[in-house]
């Protein structure tokens, strides 16, 4: 399978940022710009605002579609604050995010929790993009290859190949998140090439040509373009760039191939 036969991705993580008149009004814009793209893009907007910002995604005949930041694995019960998989579900959301490294190093996920996430959302039917990606001193200890394999194997510990069509990876190497470094795109090339042979090592050839590896890290117009023409890109998750529609149909045009 060649490049050109996996779906290019844009997701755009808005992370906490946006109140309720402009998440609507950003979901507007951005279905406006990048609607009709023929890559599939998702938005990741905060929790609270999810109703609305699907309420005005709904009857524009939009090819966008809704996704969560997050959500805890439980299926209901008492867990103050958290949010299920199936209330994601039930205002619309059909893509979640497991791994993200704020919430591994910062909020403090562990390996086997965002396994139990990647599980059960994938269980529930949802699409999951599970990230993955190394720190700066682990990159400058040359242990690049060692993480990203380690967060790979244990993300998707016990996921069949056939739930396989339902997953997304995104490597994002975390000193690039939200800094304005990016990787080379040779750097990005290389690490996404190791991680396709570890997919093929874990399961097959097949489900390691059909996977799409997304890159994140401070992806923006400048250099999207670059990023997405390596063999082994197969799009985006963008933070920053993605709070502005302009830049953020500009980064989903940069899928073009
Ligand atoms: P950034 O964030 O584009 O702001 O670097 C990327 C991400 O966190 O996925």
């Amino acid at each position: 399978m060649s490049t050109a036969d996996r779906k290019p991705f844009v997701g755009g993580n808005w992370k906490m940022n946006t109140n309720s008149a402009g998440a609507s009004a950003l979901i507007g814009a951005v279905t406006d710009r990048s609607g009709s793209s023929d890559a599939e893009v998702v938005v990741y907007p905060p929790f609270v605002y999810l109703r609305e910002v699907g309420a005005a995604m709904s009857g524009k005949g939009t090819n966008v579609r809704l996704g969560a930041q997050d959500f805890r694995h439980e299926p209901d019960g008492a867990m103050t604050g958290c949010i299920s998989l199936s209330m994601l579900k039930d205002c619309g959301a059909t893509s979640v995010l497991t791994g993200h490294s704020e919430r591994r190093h910062v909020i403090g996920e562990s390996d086997s929790l965002i396994n139990a996430k990647t599980k059960a959302a994938l269980d529930a039917g949802m699409q999951v993009v599970l990230c993955i990606g190394e720190l700066l001193e682990e990159r400058e200890a040359g242990q690049t290859d060692a993480v990203n394999e380690r967060q790979l194997r244990a993300g998707l510990d016990g996921v069949a190949e056939s739930q396989l069509g339902q997953v997304v990876l995104a490597y994002e190497p975390v000193w690039a998140i939200g800094t304005g470094k990016t990787a080379t795109s040779g750097d990005a090339q290389d690490a996404h090439t190791k991680i396709r042979g570890l997919v093929e090592s874990m399961y097959s050839a097949d489900a390691a040509s059909k996977m799409r590896i997304l890159y994140g890290g401070s992806v923006k117009p400048g250099n999207a373009v670059e990023l997405f023409g390596m063999p082994d890109i197969d799009g985006g998750l963008i933070g920053g760039a993605s709070l502005n529609a302009d830049d953020f149909g500009a980064i989903v045009d940069a899928t073009g191939r």
